[in-house]
């Protein structure tokens, strides 16, 4: 008997288990209502009075070697517990993920940079325009067809406020309050009534370049562009083509010539080597007495050009749905500055 309550302490002893239901099985194996050490005290009336005293202490050892061990064993599982919902401090933080500039901010401010050299500030105005600033004062009256090139988000179907088509609104805001000689640049978003495309968009951004001072000329314009497309592309060609805007006589548009050196020079200039930019011409003298600025006296140069279709030229990313996803991917790959 007393060799078999040996045995049990034994294997009491070499116990070991990280299972709570595994432990649990083990109490009531031991010291539970039909356990090892109730049946061993069931016998305790038959064994011979010599050997109860002897009896009685294995039988007190086996059952508080079990509890012990229970003990040791919860305490363990518990302390697991805890130490795996402890946060560990002296691990290094998440990486915090530094944001990079908006590939049209980059070159906007590019821009806006290489033409603060030459003296240009900034000027900015409303993205929720009146009639008379966006349309009107640049020498598109009502009912003028070339109202239609530009299809036109109204606000509340009240036909006098709408959103800015062009930034060619901020030079009437401007010429308004100032009086020659100024220059000026305009960046912003403007909005037109197309569909989402990978060329076109109901929301871009343009940048307007206004001059107005005595004897300005379109040589002074042809230059400021050349300078211009030197400076951000590193190409000095460039192409006035006439063409018509109503608020400029005589209007160009402005094309670069970008070169046939690579595959993509063909695909991007469909075979040309010249790229279209934007518009420009002498600021019609209609638009100056428009805004009180007297046309026989001051003479003045304007240009828009389309931030993304410059954007597209320097990363060569042809689609321009892109810009506005706002795809970490596809951000984090412009770095801080424009490095040119
Ligand atoms: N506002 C024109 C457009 O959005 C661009 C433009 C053309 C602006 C000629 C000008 C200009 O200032 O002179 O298409």
């Amino acid at each position: 008997m007393i060799d078999s309550i040996e045995k049990y302490i034994q294997q009491i002893e070499a116990f070991a288990s990280k299972d709570a239901k595994e432990i649990e099985e083990f109490r009531i194996q031991f010291l539970g209502k039909k356990g090892v050490f109730n049946q061993i005290m069931e016998g305790f009336k038959s064994v011979p009075p010599e050997q109860k005293k002897e009896f009685g202490q294995k039988a007190n050892t086996l059952k508080n070697k079990a509890q012990e061990k229970i003990d040791q064993l919860k305490a363990q599982l518990d302390s697991n517990k805890e130490s795996a919902s402890q946060e560990d401090f002296t691990k290094s933080g998440i990486p915090l993920e530094s944001g990079s500039m908006h590939p049209i901010a980059l070159v906007r401010d590019k821009i806006i940079e290489i033409f603060s050299r030459i003296g240009f500030g900034l000027s900015d105005g409303p993205e929720i325009e009146d009639d008379w600033h966006n349309f009107t004062a640049l020498n598109l009256p009502e009912f003028h067809p070339a109202r239609d090139m530009q299809d036109t988000f109204f606000v509340e179907q009240n036909p006098d406020i709408l959103l800015r088509t062009h930034t060619s609104s901020v030079q009437i805001r401007y010429m308004e309050n100032h009086q020659p000689p100024f220059r000026i640049l305009s960046p912003g978003r403007v909005f037109r009534n197309e569909d989402i495309s990978a060329r076109s968009h109901c929301m871009f951004h343009q940048i307007e370049g206004l001059y107005v001072a005595e004897n300005v000329s379109f040589a002074d314009l042809k230059q400021t562009l050349q300078y211009f497309t030197t400076e951000l592309f590193g190409k000095s060609k460039i192409r006035l083509r006439p063409s018509y805007f109503p608020f400029t006589e005589p209007s160009a548009e402005i094309d670069v010539y970008w070169g046939l050196e690579t595959p993509t020079d063909y695909k991007m200039t469909k075979g040309t080597g010249w790229l279209e930019i934007g518009g420009c011409g002498m600021i019609d003298p209609n638009v100056l007495s428009n805004v009180n600025i007297d046309p026989d006296v001051y003479s003045g140069f304007a240009f828009g050009v389309g931030v993304e279709r410059i954007a597209l030229l320097l990363y060569q990313i042809g689609d321009i749905r892109m810009y506005f996803e706002n795809d970490q991917r596809f951000l984090a790959q412009f770095a801080k500055e424009l490095n040119l």
